[in-house]
């Protein structure tokens, strides 16, 4: 009920609407709708409330809430759990403990803030309170592991999406797990899973999504080089807004790729992919090769051809850790 009032008040974005509407549409009394209006204040909405004009809001928390998220989802039954946390070490971390304890596939773990926010290849995902999302995603996908990877393009395509959809701004891919807004990084996918030989046990997705950071919120060595959505688009947005589209992209895509493998979802990725033609440093195990990316390929490996070369190589791993601005 607090969540109707919340958006009947959204609707008139900051215009004063009557108690005797809020009421009517609420089915409620208008001292009902006044008790509403304080239990909204209490979760840190900043409400205007005047005598004859009714009530407007002024400010809202940028917090996620369940009933909140839930309710903009296209595609709810996708999603059997989710659990959204002030603060946790690492969202990646604490899906992959609820999997060793039987969560369902489907499960999402977000949190505010994270304390030890993991990056690829060890490093450190910064992770302040308030501004960006920080998400896993559990899956217990019927598939071998050696298509597990592909996974972390799948996620890519569908946060490029979730970034387009919220802004309107296109949104880049770098092989694979990057996403790029006007030359710069805006998100990370951190994929890691567990398996058996031949079996997939669960795979956990973690997505780091830039939404209203700052340049002053990153640290000084990432500030020539990252960017928010807040910083391109030019305004805050709303993160359950980001969410809920990132959740109904993943959904969707994800229901592609079981049906029709990556290949299905290549084009949304030729599309995004912003490093075709260019000049890059691949690293791959401390060694650094030169080369020019030629593209992905249907399975989603990277084709690069080594500087001087005329062979294109298939990569499945490793990383492009520079490029021809
Ligand atoms: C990268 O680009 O290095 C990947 C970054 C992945 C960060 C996300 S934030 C949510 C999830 N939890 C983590 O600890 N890491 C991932």
């Amino acid at each position: 009920m607090g969540d109707l009032l919340r958006r009947i008040l959204e609707e008139h974005q900051g215009q004063f609407v009557s108690g005797r509407e809020i009421g009517s549409r609420l089915g409620m009394s208008r001292a009902a709708v006044w008790k509403r209006v304080q239990s909204l204040r209490r979760r840190g909405f900043g409400i205007e409330g005047a005598r004859g004009a009714g009530y407007r809001l002024i400010a809202s928390p940028d917090v996620i809430e369940e009933a909140d998220l839930i309710s903009r989802l296209a595609r709810p039954s996708f999603w059997k759990s989710i659990l959204l946390l002030p603060v946790t070490d690492s969202t990646n971390r604490r899906a992959a403990e609820l999997a060793e304890k039987g969560a369902p596939h489907g499960t999402v773990v977000c949190a505010d803030a994270q304390t030890a926010g993991r990056g690829r290849f060890g490093r450190r995902w910064e992770s302040p309170p308030g501004l960006n999302l920080y998400v896993s995603l559990l899956l217990r996908p019927p598939m071998e592991p050696l298509l597990a990877p592909q996974l972390t393009l799948v996620t890519a395509i569908a946060l490029a999406k979730a970034a387009e959809s919220a802004s309107g701004i296109p949104a880049d891919l770098k092989w694979p797990n990057d996403l790029y807004l006007g030359d710069r990084k805006a998100a990370g996918i951190l994929a890691e899973m567990s398996a058996d030989q031949d079996r997939l046990r669960h795979v956990v997705i973690g997505a780091g999504l830039n939404v209203n950071a700052d340049l002053a919120d990153f640290p000084e060595e990432l500030r020539k080089t990252a960017t928010s959505l807040r910083l391109q688009a030019g305004r805050s947005f709303r993160r359950v807004e980001v969410l809920a589209f990132f959740l109904d992209a993943f959904a969707e895509c994800f229901d592609e790729f079981l049906s029709g493998g990556f290949a299905a979802l290549y084009p949304e990725w030729k599309r995004r992919s912003f490093l075709d033609g260019r000049r890059v440093v691949f690293r791959y195990r401390d060694k650094d090769i030169e080369g020019t990316v030629m593209g992905v390929d249907e399975n989603g490996a990277l084709l690069f051809r080594r500087l001087g070369s005329q062979h294109t190589e298939r990569l499945h791993s490793g990383e492009i850790i520079s490029f021809a601005r």
